[in-house]
């Protein structure tokens, strides 16, 4: 790599490697946080066990860290639902979206920390895989059962919809998530 690669390959891991998994720590403790019937089932899972894991890959599914993927320019032409993409059209993917379609997900719009098989995409699909994935995965998988533990019983300190989401394109996380010990 030429120095100038070097430095922007850097630039890039720091930026997406934090952000993300940021994020979906966020989102994911507010989603626990907002169906405490499905922390429960948590409550006697190990940590580093399939429960967890699975556990992971629902939050990751439920509200996705990065909504939309990177633009892609079509290869080529093609029709998807009634809609007809030409060669070179710049198409956003809406990651968000996709994992909750209703034709691919059971009862795609509710929180289940169990669902398995998962195929969701938040973390991209093909070539462009997400590099950093299984650290992601890692990471979370450590941080949301210390946090339960160590924060022990809490609720939000304000209602859910006066949180303020942070104003972004392709990231979704909250700017600020306040809690109050019961
Ligand atoms: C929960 C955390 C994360 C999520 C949700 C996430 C999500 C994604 C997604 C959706 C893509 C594909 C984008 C596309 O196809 O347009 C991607 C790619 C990528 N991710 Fe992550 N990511 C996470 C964590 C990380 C971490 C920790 C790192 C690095 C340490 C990382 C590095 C990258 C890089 C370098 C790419 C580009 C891969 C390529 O274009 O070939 N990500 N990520």
């Amino acid at each position: 790599m030429r120095e100038e690669e070097l430095r922007s390959t850097a630039y890039l891991m720091l930026l997406v490697g934090h952000d993300t998994t940021m994020n979906l720590i966020g989102n994911g403790f507010l989603a626990l946080l907002r169906h405490p019937d499905q922390t429960t089932r948590l409550h006697t899972a190990t940590p580093g066990g399939t429960a967890w894991a699975r556990a992971v890959e629902e939050l990751l599914r439920y509200d996705s860290p990065v909504r939309d993927a990177t633009f892609r320019c079509a290869a080529e032409s093609f029709t998807l639902h009634g809609r007809t993409i030409a060669v070179g059209d710049v198409v956003s993917l809406l990651i968000g979206s996709a994992n909750r379609d209703e034709r691919r997900f059971a009862a795609a719009d509710r929180l289940d920390v169990g669902r398995a098989p998962n195929e969701h995409l938040a973390l991209g699909f093909g070539p462009h895989f997400c590099v950093g994935a299984a650290l992601a995965r890692l990471e979370a998988a450590v941080a949301f059962p210390l946090l339960l533990e160590r924060l022990g019983p809490v609720r939000l300190a304000k209602p859910a919809d006066e949180l303020m989401w942070r104003p972004a394109r392709v990231m979704r996380g909250l700017q600020a998530l306040p809690l109050i010990r019961t």
